[in-house]
């Protein structure tokens, strides 16, 4: 009888972590966003290739970039990218992100800086 008490506060200690760990929620700085150069120029401008990552176990609605001055002459899908004009650029057109990263490239003379400014998450 001890024993099965002991064997299954262990279990439900076990248990506990397990959910703690699940339930953890996301945050912003669970998204990543990486450039690189493609090594393709398009009319004369390098093109990058910009990868965001969602590292939570959860997905992230709503996922806006910072993108101030964002410019291209490549065309980039606007399922995938909508820049507000201003400060900011929508990614995936506000679905969630989930393991799988979202990927488009651009091509402007300088890479922009892209940092994730928020998100909603869809836990
Ligand atoms: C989001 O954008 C606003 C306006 O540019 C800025 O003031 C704020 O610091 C940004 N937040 C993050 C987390 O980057």
């Amino acid at each position: 009888m001890v024993v099965t008490i002991k064997s299954i506060s262990i279990f439900l200690f076990f248990l506990g972590l397990i959910f703690q760990g699940y339930c953890k929620p996301c945050s912003l700085g669970d998204l990543s966003v990486k450039k690189s150069k493609t090594g393709v120029k398009i009319q004369g401008k390098p093109e990058w290739l910009v990868t965001v990552t969602n590292n939570c176990h959860c997905g992230q609605s709503q996922v806006i970039l910072n993108c101030r001055g964002y410019k291209t002459v490549e065309p980039v899908d606007p399922n995938i990218l909508t820049y507000s004009g201003t400060d900011y650029c929508l990614i995936n057109y506000g679905k969630p992100i989930y393991k799988q990263p979202v990927t488009f490239k651009y091509a402007w003379d300088e890479a922009f800086s892209m940092s994730p400014n928020s998100s909603q998450m869809a836990c």
